[in-house]
């Protein structure tokens, strides 16, 4: 699987996102070790607190299914009706990816246009995971 090719799986799910109090779609696709891609896009609700981001969407779709080894995430997002534009995962989205994947899992995101690859650990540099607790 390219990054292009994730890029457009994350692409159609940013379509199905429900963000009528934002109007920030979003969308995401997680690429399994195995192959499989699970997506996802943000939920929002009326009570706001319980809004599901759309790389938590994936993730949990992905971990409920019986996968946990993931290789790469793919993610776009923008104002609704818009392009795919820049949308780095929130604090809270590193958080959770930290907790199945090495720092080496690559995040694609859209830059200026453009695809850009990084990885998990750029972006959540010494994060505490389920290795913290055990001392490491
Ligand atoms: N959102 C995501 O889906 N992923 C992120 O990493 C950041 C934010 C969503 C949540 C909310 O529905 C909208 O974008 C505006 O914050």
């Amino acid at each position: 699987m390219t990054d292009l090719e994730l890029l457009t799986h994350a692409s159609a799910a940013r379509t199905l996102a429900y963000a009528p109090y934002s109007g920030y779609s979003v969308g995401a696709a997680l690429l399994c070790t195995n192959g499989e891609v699970y997506t996802g896009c943000n939920i929002e609700n009326a009570s706001y607190t319980p809004t599901v981001c759309a790389e938590r969407t994936a993730v949990f779709k992905a971990v409920s299914q019986g996968n946990q080894c993931f290789t790469a995430i793919a993610i776009v997002g923008g104002p609704a009706g818009t392009p795919d534009g820049y949308a780095p995962p929130c604090g809270v989205c590193r958080q959770v990816l930290n907790e199945f994947c090495d720092p080496s899992l690559r995040v694609i995101l859209i830059d200026k246009g453009e695809p850009r690859a990084t990885t998990l650990g750029q972006l959540l540099p010494e994060g505490f995971g389920p290795r913290s607790l055990k001392g490491d």
